[in-house]
């Protein structure tokens, strides 16, 4: 999906700052505008629309209900990973003028494209009033920050460069479940046992979670500061680094399913929950997965973070906005209200398998394996997410996944590699 670029189209609410003054206040749209969406209710716009990304939302919208029973939630949901699916939704509704009560958006870079096209209104009176900007890290804030305003209320923190392992099929293949792999060279090795004993080394989906599988890579390879450099110009695409790096991808690459272009990630983590797979590499809401089918850290499965990547939290964000021309913005404002509080991001996360980003939430029951993901994000380097919108703006992405897609399809190295450095040159040149 190519985002459009800054538009002129007309809104239902005029200027952002008329907006300002009627968003919290009076209906600036009433409830005629949007979606047809009725008075007193709230769509709320996201991609979680199934299995242990639905029980997540579910969860977030009992606290909703308890918080504001005078309001209904409609769930205005778009099944697929990573939004794979509902950005393309998104992006025509908000051309048409039609956009939803609230949409899910990534913190970092995603978000600024919705905030350069004049998507979405500032947050920050909110922010003042509900003193929200004390509650959410430093470098989260940051990323849902432009020139002084905020634009988005974070609910979670996910966690991208994580391996889920499943132990009874490790000890099948003769592969020590306890092994600590240095690098990728050292996984690889036992892959190639994984693979020989007839089990699947590495399980994998559709497009989105191969670019998710590469950011991992990029920064195994290129550790924090060089995968920095990527997103702005100081690592050359183009260097022998990222050859290095895109060579143990396209190895990684054959140790994978081979029908992964018809799975989503559910379908690919459930390889590993069965035990028909031995490896994943997904996010931390893989987590969910697991404990929604009662499995159990340290038993039936493990996890470690994508070797070569240990010490370093590969991070993205979910984060709610209030959309210009939404129908009900104080219904929108009542969902934001519930997404920052303490007890909708404690439900919510639990449930998720993320972190809280309110960092007053009460994570002490939360599980053995977030328990890992809260220390790993205190003490940790910080980097951002490619596939999940922190990273580089959608069009970035878009272009990435494009020539992804093309290499799992029968591409080479070489070929791969001049892609991605001429879409990096002209992204940065934007
Ligand atoms: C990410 C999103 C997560 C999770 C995942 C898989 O982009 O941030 O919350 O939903 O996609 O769909």
């Amino acid at each position: 999906m190519k985002i459009r670029g800054r538009t002129t189209r007309s809104r239902c609410i005029g200027a952002a700052t008329v907006a300002l003054v009627t968003a919290f206040g009076a209906t600036a749209c009433g409830s005629d505008g949007g979606s047809g969406t009725g008075e007193g209710e709230v769509e709320v716009f996201t991609w979680w629309a199934q299995g242990s990304e639905k029980e997540g939302l579910d969860a977030l919208v009992g606290v909703f209900e308890e918080q504001h029973s005078d309001l209904k939630f409609v769930n205005g949901a778009v099944a697929g990973g990573a939004g794979s699916d509902a950005k393309n939704v998104l992006a025509s509704r908000l051309q048409t003028n039609d956009p939803p009560g609230t949409f899910q958006a990534h913190a970092g870079a995603e978000l600024t494209d919705y905030i350069e096209q004049g998507d979405i209104e500032p947050l920050t009176d909110a922010y003042a009033e509900e003193g929200w900007d004390q509650l959410f890290p430093e470098s989260l804030l940051e990323q849902i920050e432009q020139e002084g305003e905020y634009y988005s209320v974070p609910s979670n923190i996910h966690r991208a460069n994580v391996v889920w392992a499943n132990p009874a099929a490790l000890e099948e293949a003769g592969v020590d479940p306890n092994a600590e792999y240095a690098d990728l060279d050292a996984w690889i090795a036992d892959l190639e046992k994984i693979e020989e004993a007839g089990i699947t080394p590495l399980s994998i989906g559709m497009d989105w979670t191969q670019v998710h599988l590469l950011e991992t890579v990029l920064l195994a390879d290129l550790g924090v500061e060089a995968y920095n450099g990527l997103w702005d110009g100081t690592t050359d695409w183009a260097g022998a680094e990222v050859t290095g790096a895109l060579e143990h991808y396209e190895t990684l690459l054959g140790f994978t399913n081979s029908d992964r272009q018809s799975l989503d990630w559910p379908d690919a983590t459930q390889q590993v929950i069965d035990g028909t797979a031995a490896f994943n590499v997904m996010g931390d809401w893989a987590e969910a997965a697991f404990a929604s089918q009662d499995k159990v850290f340290g038993e039936d499965y493990t996890t470690f973070p994508v070797p070569g990547t240990d010490g370093v939290f590969d991070f993205l964000a979910d984060s709610f906005t209030l959309p210009v021309g939404a129908p009900n913005p104080d219904a929108s404002r009542a969902w934001l209200d519930t997404v920052a509080s303490a007890e909708g991001q404690q439900a919510f996360n639990a449930a998720k398998g993320s972190i809280p980003a309110n960092l007053e939430a009460d994570t002490s029951e939360f599980g053995e394996y977030q328990q890992t993901a809260i220390e790993s994000f205190a003490q940790d380097p910080i980097v951002s997410s490619l596939a999940h919108g922190s990273a580089a703006s959608v069009s970035w992405l878009t272009d990435i996944t494009s020539s992804i897609s093309q290499f799992g399809s029968g591409g080479d190295v070489a070929s791969l590699q001049e892609d991605l450095a001429a879409t990096a040159e002209a992204q940065l040149a934007d």
